[in-house]
């Protein structure tokens, strides 16, 4: 198993604030280094959640819920090329293409105990709380005949406390990343359920 501390805590450089990528070429990054379809569609669902929170809860503006978006869109680039080095890669792109502080640094600390970066902002903060459980949500969905049709907060809740179930979903990753917010788990649940059901 490999283990990928980046072993670096200060990423982009500030004179990049501001700039970002449409979701179109995010996207087309996407489609030349993820060939996984449901790789592709959990960032596609997270960047569904993450830019609904930015502009639900946040008050964000376009470009900020933009960040957001490309954040949740990106997280994983890597993951199915590089799994030895995941997060380097992407992060290093984003760093050449001259892409926003904020946007990389989110990526890098999406998994705090394994990539060694500490989430600061709530930014941040928002991507580890969505990551594992939208995946978990998603799973469920998949055993459920009806899909995210009528999904309820305790049904999810009920799959969580089940260690069998998508038993590479973290709970220590949920707990510790809930503890960071203010939020409690059902609203999150009921967020997440609400706001990924369309992404396809
Ligand atoms: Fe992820």
């Amino acid at each position: 198993m490999a283990i990928y501390q980046l072993g670096r805590s200060v990423f982009g450089d500030p004179r990049n604030n501001g700039n970002l990528m449409t979701i179109e070429e995010a996207n087309a990054l996407l489609e030349e280094w993820v060939p996984n379809e449901r790789l592709r569609l959990h960032m596609k669902q997270v960047a569904a959640v993450m830019k609904a929170w930015a502009i639900e809860k946040e008050n964000a503006d376009a470009a900020t819920a933009l960040k957001w978006e490309l954040a949740g869109l990106l997280h994983d680039a890597d993951w199915e090329k590089h799994p030895d080095d995941h997060c380097r890669v992407i992060i290093e792109e984003l760093e050449r293409r001259q892409i926003d502080p904020e946007v990389i640094h989110c990526i890098a600390s999406h998994g705090p105990k394994y990539f060694g970066v500490e989430p600061e902002n709530t930014m941040d903060k928002m991507i580890y709380v969505f990551d594992e459980l939208s995946g978990l949500i998603h799973a469920y969905s998949l055993m459920r005949p009806e899909g995210y049709d009528g999904m309820e907060v305790k049904g999810v809740k009920k799959r969580l406390k089940e260690k069998s179930f998508a038993a590479n979903v973290s709970r220590d990753d949920i707990n510790d990343a809930l503890s960071r917010i203010n939020t409690s788990l059902e609203d999150i649940i009921q967020f997440i359920i609400d706001h990924q059901s369309s992404i396809r």
